[in-house]
């Protein structure tokens, strides 16, 4: 192992976290699968909430999708979500409810790819896999200085050889975490401070000092803006929502939108074509959403329907439904806004 100060400086800084110390596969699965894209701090009352009301795999496979999607509310990329409900409703179904012991099991589960693979089966089984995501990306370019784009094929080939080389085999998970530990407060993007880190006397990049250059990394493509309306459309004491089925947001709720223009007259002309009589009330403002690959920049617009008529894809809401049906974080404002007509009706 050419990493020697790596597991005791693990386990004498190793950040507590909630997941820390569990040996449940299950635990860990849903631990991993919100630590994907998402920050710990933000993980870990979210991990807490779910473990609590789904504390095993049969619990979650007996619940519906939407009061996952629910308990998911804001933490966003909610294919995630949905994967874990098909993937405990396959172990249930095609593994006797146990959570399967192979990495190639592992592996073969709806919303698990390599890296999360890795985590769980070095975790929760000591078996001797890297889970090699961006901390470990930044860690190991640095480490073995690559010069190279970590984009690129090859190069990251080179990187799980080398993590492959180094990994601890007695400790795998340990010495994973270790790695997402340093990369998460130590070996940062940008300036590291490597005064405080455990891997400077093994460190080409500390020696050549150019680790803040490291990794090198083609630029991601900026989300592209569009416009979007958004209309409130109420009928006494309850409101419209409909439900998503694009691939973006499936499965959860959001107010009419029109998605390419954010105009009043855009929004009339597309109630219209929905079939949908209703008149314009007020402009609430604007709010803004970047997602990963696009940012909405919304208007809001108040309309008030006669009738509460069926539309496809829809529901009418009153104020307790609005706040109990899963949502995503860019229709926050709409939503308070929405509450705040409720209560006046
Ligand atoms: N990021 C993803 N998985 C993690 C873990 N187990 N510990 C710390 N950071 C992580």
């Amino acid at each position: 192992m050419a990493y020697p100060q790596l597991l005791s400086w693990y386990r004498q800084n190793k950040r507590t976290l909630p997941f820390r110390g569990v040996q449940d596969p299950y635990a860990i699965w849903v631990s991993e699968i919100m630590l994907q894209q998402t920050r710990t701090e933000t993980v870990a009352g979210y991990y807490l909430r779910f473990l609590s009301r789904f504390p095993d795999v049969a619990a979650l496979a007996g619940a519906s999708e939407q009061e996952v999607l629910k308990l998911w509310e804001g933490l966003g990329y909610y294919s995630r979500a949905r994967n874990l409900h098909r993937a405990a409703r396959l172990i249930l179904s095609e593994h006797n409810g146990r959570f399967p012991r192979t990495y190639e099991a592992v592996r073969a589960l709806p919303g698990i790819g390599d890296y999360t693979a890795a985590a769980i089966c070095s975790i929760a089984y000591r078996l001797p896999y890297t889970a090699i995501d961006g901390n470990l990306t930044r860690v190991i370019s640095r480490v073995h200085d690559i010069q190279e784009d970590v984009g690129i094929p090859s190069v990251q080939r080179r990187i799980r050889q080398l993590a492959e080389e180094n990994i601890d085999r007695q400790n795998p998970g340990d010495w994973n975490q270790a790695l997402m530990d340093i990369g998460a407060s130590i070996c940062v993007p940008g300036t590291p401070d490597c005064a405080r880190c455990p891997l400077r006397d093994q460190c080409e990049a500390y020696r050549q000092d150019d680790a803040d250059l490291l990794p090198v990394r083609a630029a991601a493509k900026p989300p592209l803006p569009g416009d979007v309306g958004v209309a409130l459309i109420t009928c006494g004491g309850h409101i419209l929502l409909q439900q998503r089925d694009a691939a973006m947001l499936r499965g959860l709720w959001v107010f009419v939108l029109n998605e390419g223009n954010n105009t009043r007259e855009g929004m009339e002309k597309k109630l219209k074509s929905m079939g949908m009589r209703a008149l314009f009330s007020a402009d609430l403002g604007d709010a803004r959403h970047v997602f990963t690959h696009r940012i909405w920049n919304m208007r809001l617009y108040h309309f008030t329907a006669p009738a509460a008529a069926p539309v496809k894809g829809g529901r009418w809401v009153d104020a307790e439904a609005l706040a109990a049906l899963p949502l995503p974080t860019a229709m926050k404002t709409a939503r308070q806004l929405a509450m705040e007509l409720l209560k006046e009706e």
